[in-house]
Formats: structure tokens, sequence, C-alpha cells
């Protein structure tokens, strides 16, 4: 066989997927199909090295850690553009530009993308360096971190009469999703939580390890194409952005031209309103002139161009009074303070507190009890102090002092070196036994019906319990006994807990909330090493080893059963009869979903999302987030979404839950 083009085919192949998935949306082959594609390169690279080409596909994660980044100049400054948050302002910039122009002009309108901007330099269709803006003059080159973002090309789809040497920029920016999801995983291990996705972003482009950086999920929108010869890729901005996707770049799909001002008001009230449906955050719109002539005729000042404005949307900001600070212990005893605000409305909901993260953040704004603040929110993220006003404040008002003992059990807190929070290093404190009670007995976990924060407070308070494995001692008199608690729900309190002794492993020591090891690790370990105690067996070498498990887990494991505590409360749990092993693997015949793609939607009635995930990956199904060709069902509860009306759309299979359990032979 001639290694060398069937290299080169798979290569292209790859490529053209890529463009498939990440430009077109519209994936013609499986990720299975993909995966195999991808192996069988990766596997003739590694016999011949020799062959491996930088714009190969497995390249993408290829760069080392680096100590620094290199400055490297622009070789066209990248310029900022001027902001108007009225309508008045913008009526002004339209009409200077009818001033300067004194002829017919269009504006082509683009969502105002909330990440940074990137510059991308190709050369002979190739992506050579990927630059951050810098002061604008100059930035870092984080070439080996751009490359791990899948949807930007490495070797450009050829287009026909178009220079192959330019340079592309961009917003490089974190989906929500993402940034969701990586502040509940910092929520589960008791770390401070992230402000928003463009931080994340931010702190992802300057990790010094492209390994890491793939990880996080980064993703690019293009909008500017530069050149020495910018008319040949067309001759305005509408024309770039079609010759940009033609090379395979990401546009945003919600990019309109437009020839009067009103239409374009309109789509910035538009977007003003739907800022929130959208899986990233925009901040405003931009408008550009389209032409490039045009452009050329209006030029630029020192910092913008006069062709262009960028309309900002109004935060979603309101003034509120602190009227409290308080502390909270959370289940690993790290202290975070929290305002406790005079309610406000604030986008829609009612809004009463506030996490201020850390001492550092109190420090660092100043917040003071009784201060007048500005709170903040975007997207669905959890409201934020972002300003003081201290021309508001009280004379007499003194800075706000760092708590020195745990405000439930009065222990001295300590504070580890390198880490922002204080901790309460006392393992019977009360808050953190019901945190860690609440945790053991929540959704992810154990999920024990009946077993809410609010009887675990009591039992806490009244000594019942003074940790996990004490649940499984309760007695229905223990329960009856307490306020409000008739025989009904104490059985169901017990039934909830003997149920609990038949879940899946993975959930027990996901349960157990060990620092750093969340569900998915939990997974992991339970599918490599079969049972709990395998894992209290294992030496850290053979625990490193494992796909999935990192230093930082590895070690935390080795710490927590170092405690005898620990070995003592999960020896309780095993003697009450709690399943520590990972099921049999299932028989190829309950497989029934093999293969199968589903997506959910709305709420199933008395059905979990996790449940219903559960019960599809448990017959081989897989569970994906947004509807495609290659989605075989959506299961649909009440109060579907979007996905429903692309599902139909796409002529996809829509289930509900009994169709659903019937499929599964659950019926
Ligand atoms: S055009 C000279 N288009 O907004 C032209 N910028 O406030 C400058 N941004 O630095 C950029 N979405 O980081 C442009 N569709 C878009 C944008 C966009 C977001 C950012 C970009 C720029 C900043 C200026």
């Amino acid at each position: 066989m001639d290694f060398k083009k069937r290299m080169e085919t798979l290569r292209k192949a790859i490529h053209e997927h890529d463009y498939r998935y990440y430009v077109l949306a519209d994936p013609q082959i499986t990720d299975f199909e993909y995966d195999a594609l991808m192996r069988e390169l990766q596997e003739l690279e590694q016999q011949h090295p020799e062959l491996i080409t930088p714009d190969s596909p497995t390249q993408r994660v290829a760069g080392r850690p680096t100590k620094e980044f290199e400055t490297v100049r622009h070789r066209y400054p990248m310029l900022s553009l001027s902001n108007t948050y009225n309508e008045q302002d913008f009526r002004a910039f339209d009409q200077r530009v009818r001033n300067a122009l004194n002829a017919a002009y269009s504006y082509v309108a683009e969502l105002k993308i909330d990440g940074l901007a990137i510059s991308l330099i190709y050369e002979n269709g190739l992506l050579v360096q990927g630059v951050t803006r810098g002061d604008g003059v100059q930035g870092d080159d984080i070439t080996n971190n751009i490359r791990t973002i899948r949807s930007i090309p490495l070797t450009i789809r050829p287009v026909e009469g178009v220079p192959s040497d330019f340079e592309v920029r961009g917003e490089v920016y974190l989906p929500r999703a993402n940034f969701e999801k990586i502040n509940a995983e910092r929520a589960e291990q008791g770390d401070p939580l992230y402000m928003n996705p463009r931080n994340v972003a931010a702190g992802t482009l300057k990790i010094q390890d492209p390994a890491l950086v793939a990880k996080r999920g980064l993703q690019m929108f293009c909008y500017t194409l530069l050149s020495d010869h910018p008319e040949a890729f067309g001759d305005g901005q509408w024309a770039h952005l079609q010759t940009l996707k033609k090379m395979g770049f990401v546009v945003n799909p919600h990019v309109r031209h437009f020839n009067a001002i009103e239409e374009v008001m309109a789509f910035v009230d538009e977007w003003a309103e739907r800022r929130n449906s959208l899986a990233y955050d925009i901040d405003g719109v931009v408008v550009k002139v389209n032409r490039l002539d045009q452009q050329k005729i209006l030029g630029h000042t020192a910092k913008s161009p006069r062709w262009a404005i960028a309309f900002k949307f109004k935060a979603l900001r309101e003034e509120t009074r602190i009227n409290a600070i308080t502390w909270q212990v959370g289940r690993t005893g790290a202290i975070t303070p929290v305002a406790e605000l005079e309610p406000v409305l604030l986008a829609g909901t009612t809004v009463s507190r506030a996490t201020l993260h850390n001492m550092d953040e109190i420090r660092r704004k100043d917040i003071r009890i009784n201060d007048y603040v500005f709170i903040e929110k975007g997207g669905d993220i959890i409201p934020k102090v972002v300003a003081v006003l201290p021309e508001k404040r009280d004379s007499k008002s003194k800075p706000t002092m760092a708590p020195v003992i745990c405000p439930s059990c009065s222990t001295a807190l300590v504070q580890t070196e390198g880490e922002a929070a204080l901790r309460c290093p006392n393992p019977r404190c009360p808050e953190q036994i019901k945190r860690r009670l609440e945790h053991f007995a929540g959704r992810g976990a154990m999920d024990i019906n009946g077993l809410g924060s609010a009887l675990i407070d009591v039992l806490v308070e009244k000594g019942a319990i003074v940790d996990v494995s004490d649940l499984y001692d309760l007695k229905m008199d223990d329960l009856t006994g307490l306020e409000r608690m008739g025989d009904k729900s104490a059985a169901r309190v017990l039934e909830g807990l003997e149920a609990s002794k038949r879940k899946e492993a993975y959930r027990l020591l996901f349960a157990l909330g060990i620092p750093f090891i969340g569900i998915t690790a939990s997974k992991i370990i339970l599918q490599t090493l079969g049972s709990i105690d395998a894992l209290w067996q294992a030496e850290p070498e053979q625990l490193l080893e494992i796909d999935g498990l990192g230093e930082k887990m590895v070690d935390s494991i080795t710490a927590y059963w170092k405690d005898s505590t620990h070995q003592r409360i999960y020896r309780r749990l095993k003697d009450a009869g709690l399943n520590t092993k990972a099921q049999a693997p299932d028989t190829d015949k309950n497989k029934v979903l093999a293969g199968k793609h589903f997506v959910l939607t709305g709420t199933l009635p008395g059905m979990s999302r996790a449940e219903a995930t559960h019960l599809i990956e448990e017959r081989g199904g897989r569970v994906v987030s947004s509807v495609s060709k290659k989605t075989d069902y959506v299961l649909a509860g009440e109060k579907p979404g979007s996905k429903l009306d692309k599902a139909e759309k796409l002529g996809i299979r829509v289930l509900n839950k009994e169709q659903f359990l019937e499929i599964i032979g659950d019926k």
C-alpha cells in the first residue's frame, strides 16, 4: 500500500468532515466513523513519523507546554470600535457616513460576540500563526493554543481566484454550556466560581499547555479578512464573509445586509431581546459600511475605523444595597462570602443574594456592609456585585474583615498557601456535615427520595446524624418524632434510603465527596476497576495509568483514604448493604439502543434527565445536546424547546415518555 497516499487521503477526508461538521453544521458521517478515520491516520503516522505534516488533523494538540508566549507585531494594527448605547448616537454616526460618502451605501450588521479578538495568519493556505490582540500593535503568539480549536481550519479550502496569503480576524469565545459545566465542576470541588465565559476564554488562551486548552472547548467566529489585496476576496464586508465561509471559516449565522438604517435599528432591538436565546454571550451589534472602497474613503482615527460602530446593549445591571455579608461553609469547609441584598428585580427575577467569591475579591473591590452597589447578570449566570458606589457610602463605614472563626462551629479558620479560600478545619462542623449530607443525598449522587435539606438540617441539629453512614441507622421512631413529619413521609424517607442501597456504585463513590472526583471520574474508576474496594487497594501508579484520572485526583483519593474516619464511614456504608461493585457488563441482547443518538428536550413527567440518560446509556445509546441529521430520536417532555422544532424539520422521530419506555422494553 502507498502509505503516503493513504495518509493524504485520510487528512483530506478529515478536513472535509471537520468543515461539514463545524462550518456547515451538517455532518455526513457518525462520530464513530470519524474516530475510525482519525485512528487510522494516527496509526499510520506513528509508523511513519517522518510523513507527519503540520496541517495534519492529528497535530492540533501537538504543541508542548511553554513558559512564555512570544510577542509579535501585527502586520495590520488591531483597531477597536467606537461605541454607542442609543439610537441618537447611532443616527449621528449614519449622518457622518452619509455626508462623507455622498453616494448610496449599505450596512452589514453582525452580532458583537463577547469574547477575545484573535488574528490568524495564513501563508500558502496554511495556518502559520495565531496572535492575541494585545495592545493592538503587538500581541502574544498563541499559535499552539489556537490550533486546538477544531473549527479553525489548519488548511483552507481553496477558492478560485483568491490569494492564499491573508489574515483572518475574529472572536474566540467559550460557549455558555461549557462555562456552566466548568463552574459546576468547580462548585463540586468547592473551588471559587469563574465570573463569566469571557474571563474563562481569556484565561484559557493564556494556559501554557495546549492539551488543557483543548479540553475547554473554545470556539471562534470569524469576521474580518485582511490582505494587501483585499478586493481579491470580494468588494465588501458581505462578500468577504461569504468568501470566509467558502474557505472553511465559521462565520456567525446571524449576519445581515441592510440598505436602510431603520432595518439596522430593528435588528439591534431584536437581538437586545433575543440575546439570551443564544448559546454564547453577545454584548451588542457591530454595524459596518459594506463596500471596501467606501470604507477607504471614510478611513479611521488612531483608535477605530470611521466606517464601523458598535451598538452596545445595556448591561443587565441594577443598583441595590448590601444589607449584610454572610459566610457560608461548603462541604469541604471552604468559607464563601455572600452579599445579602435589598431585593431588586433584575432581568425578570428578584435577586436578594450574590456571591462575593472570596476575601480577595472583597478587598479588591472594597465591598462593605451597607454599601450601595451595582449588581449584574449576564445570560443565566449567578448575579454578581460589579461595583461599589463610594459616593453613597456612609462615612462611618469600615472595611469588611475576614472572619477568624467558623460561623457554624467557632473553630479557628485556616488558609492554605496558594488558595484563595479560608477553610474550617473541623470535620465535625455542623454546616459541613449538612453540606456533605446534601451532596450525598443529592440528584447526581444517591438521589434519595424525601431527604431534602430541611430534614437534613433538623437531623444534624438534633445530633441524630454526624456522618453519611448514620443515615442507614435511622428508624421510624427517629423520624416520626420530628416536626412536620408524619408516618407517611417518614416511610418515604426510609424507602428512599433502602432504594439507594441498590444504586450504581459510581454514584456512591461520587456521593462520598472526595475532592476532584466528579461523576465522570467515578464512572471511569468503576468501569476500570470494577469496585470501590479495588480503588482503595490500588497503588497510585496504577491509578495514574487510567485514562481520565490525573495526579490531582489520585493524590486526593490517597489523602481521603488515609483518614481513618473515612475508612470507618465507608465500611459502615458497605455493612449497611450499599452496592460497591460495578454491574457486570450488559449482554449485547440488552443493548437495544446501541449506536443510537438521543436528544432530550422538555421535562418528562416523573423522570429526571439523569434517569432518562442513564436508561439510554445502559442500553448502549448516547445522549447528545443538539439535534442534527445524525440524531435518531428526540425524547420530548412537557414544555419542549426549539430542539423539537428542529427535529420536526429534519424529520427525526420524536418520542414521548410512553413510547420511549416501550422501545426500551421497560413497560
Ligand atoms: S470588527 C476595526 N466585528 O469587539 C474592526 N468586532 O469593541 C474591529 N467584536 O476588538 C472589529 N464581535 O473583539 C468586529 N462582529 C464583530 C465583533 C467584534 C465582537 C469585538 C472585537 C473588537 C471589539 C471592539
